[in-house]
């Protein structure tokens, strides 16, 4: 049973669970570059990992922590960034996407509200590649933790993933509720949208949501996601429209 229906958002307002999607195919810098800081948005993301772009390790580094401090300055105060990100392991050297986040936030101003570990693979797994967990990371600049309504520090699994580098369902409903249920944002925009798993568990959960994207298949497969949330069972693609 997908949850699609009506909800409340925290200024009391009644949304309709069909709320609007808007997917833009182009270089997310150019086009955060041109933003201006967004009311009553919130990001969730994943920025490029280093084999995704063509730069050496560390221009990449440069790269991605310039990106996280552009996306976190159109963050307005009342509104999050989070990012769901995997670190990588290079030349025997643990390359820390959460540090790089943190220097991006010292940066802008912004403090870390929580940090989740997201299992990718089940506690005690040994992995040869990519760690066994991801960062979920929460930064702001004015929104502040109700310690009372805290939420899981671990969550035991990222969920189904439309593809190698998506993030999972799970993950994605975490991040989302917790925007829904601690900030006045209507609207989540992931500027690395990928296939959409963020958009599309937005939109489930009643906010509206706009992505960017670089590759023009996946702007259309973020388009046509849609994902059930049944009560009892963990959340699925409902319709993947390869497009
Ligand atoms: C880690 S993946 C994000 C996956 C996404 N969260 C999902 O669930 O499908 C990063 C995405 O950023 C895209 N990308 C890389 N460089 C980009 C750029 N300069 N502007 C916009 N998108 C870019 C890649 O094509 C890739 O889909």
């Amino acid at each position: 049973m997908a949850i699609l229906g009506a909800r409340r958002t925290v200024d009391g307002n009644a949304t309709s669970g069909q709320e609007a999607r808007t997917v833009h195919c182009e270089d997310a810098v150019a086009w955060l570059s041109r933003q201006p800081v967004w009311e009553g948005w919130s990001a969730i993301t994943s920025l490029p990992d280093v084999s995704e772009v063509a730069m050496e390790l560390p221009a990449w580094r440069a790269w991605f922590v310039d990106c996280a401090a552009l996306l976190l300055s159109r963050v307005p105060p009342d509104g999050v960034a989070v990012f769901y990100q995997t670190d990588i392991k290079r030349e025997g050297t643990w390359v820390d996407k959460g540090y790089l986040c943190q220097q991006a936030a010292e940066r802008e101003g912004c403090a870390l509200l929580w940090h989740k570990v997201v299992c990718r693979r089940p506690p005690g797994t040994v992995t040869f590649g990519r760690p066994a967990w991801a960062h979920l990371l929460c930064f702001s600049r004015g929104v502040r933790v109700d310690l009372a309504r805290s939420t899981a520090d671990v969550l035991p699994e990222t969920g189904e993933m439309t593809w190698s580098r998506a993030m999972g369902l799970a993950a994605c409903v975490a991040a989302v509720r917790w925007v829904r249920e601690n900030t006045r944002s209507h609207t989540v925009v992931d500027p690395f949208c990928g296939e959409g798993s963020v958009l599309a568990v937005a939109n489930a959960l009643g906010l509206s949501a706009v992505g960017v994207e670089l590759s023009r298949r996946r702007c259309r497969r973020a388009r046509n996601l849609r994902v059930e949330l049944p009560e009892a069972a963990p959340p699925r693609v409902a319709r993947f429209s390869p497009a």
